[in-house]
């Protein structure tokens, strides 16, 4: 008699419906899993046999041919073990088939029968949900994550045992339900603010205009100057997430098992830090059952690439992708996944080897060529998709003793938040805006089509760049840089059109293409 009980499989984030089709007939006992089940699908068989003995149930002793359907996608994890074993309770008639057949299963089972949890659950039961099943059944240590889909009942399920009980009517089992709004409240713990930072006033604003824009920055400066200081005080000044672009994120984390216990929803921007020692796989994703790298955990938020220029060349050049499509695209043998990666990127890096170059008190013991050498790790392309560049000078000594305090992050997070206001409003307008995720349109998302719609400068504005461009040997790209900055500038300060104050500030922000590259 053949069974089918129903499960999901994932490509990237989207999910769609898996029946496990199960066959159990006469002849000589074996036990086959055919429907392109990768090798952790495979060890599936051992666990399901020991589960299904030590839950009381009998292991027919048969020929049995589990079928995961559709054959063309790839099934991954070790999520089959409970639908593989309800199907072969179904088909051995220790369980009731219509009963079994209502609801989606999902999870892992350990050899004693009980359920262990497994990643990547919400973006499953968000597949389940848009195949309009209503009832998922889910380890119980996923229960949480699972319920921050609305509409549909999660069954959490802590063994084999429990779960047929319930199957056969026996016991019950309850729905978990869970306020979702009321979790984007949750406090978030300590939070870093801009009050503690003295001094630097440039860099400050530089990193205002940053988010106000969603704009890429590198700081330059010597050790000790307060770059790793800035940037870890970046989020506090970015808008609040919202339930999309959290639930987006959430689903990013729960594939790379990184949900925290507790905490089922992602609730405040990511700010991921990796160090320079990463791989390249680890920082775009990959690998051989592939997982979301350091650029889609940062989606929605921040990726910090702290003394930038130590990266491994490979790592830092699969960056470019990501940085301009907002997504990155893993190849695999016969196909390829597609994950979120609308990040802001935050560099930092001395200005040479011993990190002393340009700083005003010690000197730099660098030769030239050194430090020509030392910066230009970073590849132009790179370089290129910055839109900030600023140099974070050595505090002086007035500086650091002075008595006045320092602006905290509420009213620059303020500013930033009317500046994206008027972002979105501007682009709620433009029908030509075709990202595929949801975030809020900013200014460094422009297209070149959209520079040239958006950025109107004043006459004296135009005659400027005009002059910049030809005396400095701008790029084309640079141009479009500085036109999206200047355009986030006049964000800042409410104006429509660009003036040439707003512009000459976005060109200081370019000191790499002056100074250091051409
Ligand atoms: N502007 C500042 N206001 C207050 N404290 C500061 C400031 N800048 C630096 N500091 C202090 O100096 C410490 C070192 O700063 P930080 O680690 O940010 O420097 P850095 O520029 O990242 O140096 P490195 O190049 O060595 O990584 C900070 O932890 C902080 O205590
Ligand atoms: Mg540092
Ligand atoms: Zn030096």
């Amino acid at each position: 008699m053949i069974t089918i009980v129903k499960s999901t499989a994932l490509h990237g984030l989207e999910g769609q419906i898996v029946e496990v089709e199960v066959d159990v007939s006469r002849g000589l006992p074996s036990f086959d899993l055919v429907g392109l089940p990768d090798t952790s699908v495979r060890e599936a068989k051992d666990r399901v046999r020991a589960a299904i003995k030590n839950s009381g149930f009998e292991f027919p002793i048969k020929r049995i041919t589990v079928n995961l359907a559709p054959a063309d996608i790839k099934k991954e994890g070790p999520v089959y073990d409970l639908p593989i074993a309800i199907g072969i309770l179904a088909a051995t008639g220790q369980l009731d088939p219509g009963r079994c057949s209502k609801y989606v299963y999902l999870g892992e089972l350990s050899l004693n029968g009980s359920i262990r949890g497994v990643s990547g659950v919400l973006p499953n039961v968000l597949a389940a949900g848009e195949a309009c099943f209503d009832d998922v059944i889910i380890p119980i240590d996923n229960a949480e994550e699972a319920a921050l889909v609305e509409d549909i009942n999660i069954f959490p399920a802590s063994s084999l045992a429990e779960l047929a009980g319930f199957l056969s009517g026996e016991n019950d089992l309850r729905p978990f339900k869970q306020d979702v709004k009321k979790l984007l409240e949750l406090p978030d713990g300590s939070e870093l603010d801009f009050a503690d930072v003295r001094g630097q006033h440039a860099a400050r604003r530089a990193l205002e205009v940053a988010a106000a824009g969603g704009h890429n920055i590198i700081m330059l400066g010597s050790p000790g100057s307060g770059k790793t200081m800035l940037a870890r005080r970046l989020l506090s000044i970015l808008p609040d997430l919202t339930f999309p672009e959290a639930i987006e994120a959430t689903k990013i984390h729960s594939l790379a098992g990184l949900l925290p216990s507790g905490r089922p929803l992602v609730t405040r921007r990511p700010f991921r830090c990796p160090h320079h020692t990463a791989s390249t796989v680890s920082i775009v994703g990959g690998g051989r059952s592939p997982k979301p790298g350091e650029v889609s955990l940062a989606h929605n938020g921040v990726l910090f690439l702290d003394e930038i220029p130590e990266f491994h060349k490979d790592a830092l050049e699969a960056l470019r992708q990501p940085l301009e499509d907002g997504t990155v695209t893993i190849s695999r043998v016969n196909s390829s996944i597609t994950y979120p990666a609308e990040l802001m990127l935050v560099a930092a890096c001395n200005p040479c080897p011993c990190g002393y170059y340009g700083d005003s008190v010690r000197e730099c013991k660098c030769t030239p060529y050194q430090v020509e050498r030392y910066i230009s790790r970073l590849s132009g392309p790179l370089l290129d998709r910055i839109d900030l560049h600023i140099e974070v000078p050595r505090l002086t000594y007035e500086e650091i003793a002075t008595g006045e305090k320092p602006e905290s992050s509420a009213p620059i997070k303020a500013r930033v938040e009317a500046a994206r206001a008027r972002q979105r409003w501007r682009f709620a307008s433009d029908e030509n805006n075709n990202s595929r995720y949801i975030t809020p349109a900013c200014n460094a998302r422009m297209g070149p089509k959209e520079v040239r719609r958006f950025c109107k400068m004043t006459k004296p504005a135009r005659a400027l760049l005009q002059e910049v461009f030809q005396r400095l040997s701008l790029s084309a790209r640079s141009h479009d840089r500085i036109l999206k900055v200047s355009r986030t500038i006049a964000d800042l300060d409410g104006l429509e059109l660009i003036g040439e104050n707003q512009l000459a500030e976005a060109i200081q922000y370019r000191t790499l293409d002056r100074d250091l590259l051409i």
